[in-house]
């Protein structure tokens, strides 16, 4: 089966690096989210980090104009019935996941491969609610998308032998390190990384020390890029809550309860980066 017109869903962090690098990669994409204004600041910052990219000279000003041409903005789910594959990266909710997947089972065509860039979730269950469970896949990018290596392929209970090879293949077309992994919740990723977000998050709630200097911690003591405050920050203070609540009912340790302090940013709408203020202020 050759894949050429990939659908993506979701125009936020991840699904407007998702659209970038298959568009870049030479894939025709449509980009599909609940409201046009998502899909406006998805191709902005698209075509902002195509400028990044070419004022590295990884890129020419022809290959940007070409990727962003690939890219088709769509508000209406019913046109990714000619689409040979589809990346969902819709906000971190099941309920929200499932709907999607219903949708896409009944709009697709039945060889199509369905595929989650859920950080946490569990590819079985969204695959049981779909006819075709064999064909359901966890295709894990890291943020930001068109840099990252890593893509965390993860196998549900039902995925097929074909569709993990055929995502493999995908992976690598795309220029990424595929890493397979079994379904569980977090996979490998999120399962050792944000316990450790949330306890950085719990050191600063009981004042063991300031958002500068944990991550002064990790980036000087432990040679981390980034500390894990200014980390939780750029994937989104509500995509870690959403994470350590998947973690704490799927796994039932109290060990992965949320830090207080998260739950409360959250809920003032400081949601990191992307809302301007999280950790730090942007
Ligand atoms: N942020 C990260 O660093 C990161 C890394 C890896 C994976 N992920 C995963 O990627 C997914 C997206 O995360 P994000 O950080 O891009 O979130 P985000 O909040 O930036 O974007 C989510 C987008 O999905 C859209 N959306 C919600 N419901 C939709 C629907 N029914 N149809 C179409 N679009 C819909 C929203 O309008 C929003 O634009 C999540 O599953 C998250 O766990 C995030």
């Amino acid at each position: 089966m050759s894949i050429e017109r990939v659908g993506i869903i979701g125009a936020g962090t991840m699904g407007n690096g998702i659209a970038h690098l298959f568009a870049r990669c030479g894939f025709e994409v449509l980009l599909c989210d609940v409201e046009q204004r998502f899909l406006d600041r998805g191709l902005e910052t698209i075509g902002e980090n195509l400028d990044r990219e070419l004022a590295r000279n990884k890129i020419t000003a022809a290959d940007k104009a070409a990727a962003l041409k690939r890219i088709v903005p769509v508000l209406e789910r019913s046109q990714f019935a000619n689409c040979d594959f589809v990346v969902e990266a819709a906000t971190e909710k099941f309920e929200i996941k499932a709907e999607i997947f219903r949708d896409l089972d009944r709009i697709c065509r039945p060889e199509i491969l369905l595929a989650s860039n859920t950080s946490s979730i569990s590819i079985t269950r969204l695959a049981a609610v779909t006819a075709r469970p064999e064909k359901i896949i966890g295709m894990h990018f890291f943020n930001p998308v068109p840099v990252m290596k890593l893509v965390e392929v993860i196998r549900g209970l039902d995925t097929a032998a074909e569709t993990f090879q055929i995502v493999r293949d995908l992976a690598l077309k795309l220029e990424k390190t595929p890493v397979e992994v079994n379904d569980a919740p977090g996979f490998v990723s999120n399962r050792v990384l944000m316990p450790m977000l949330n306890e950085a998050m719990y050191a600063v709630m009981e004042g063991v020390a300031t958002p500068e200097a944990v991550d002064e911690v990790f980036k000087l003591g432990m040679a981390h890029a980034m500390g894990p405050l200014t980390l939780a920050d750029f994937i989104g203070l509500d995509v870690c809550l959403d994470i350590m609540r998947v973690l704490q009912d799927g796994l039932g340790d109290p060990k992965y309860r949320p830090c207080p302090l998260l739950i409360k940013m959250v809920d003032a709408g400081w949601l990191g980066k992307k809302s301007g203020r999280g950790f730090y202020k942007y």
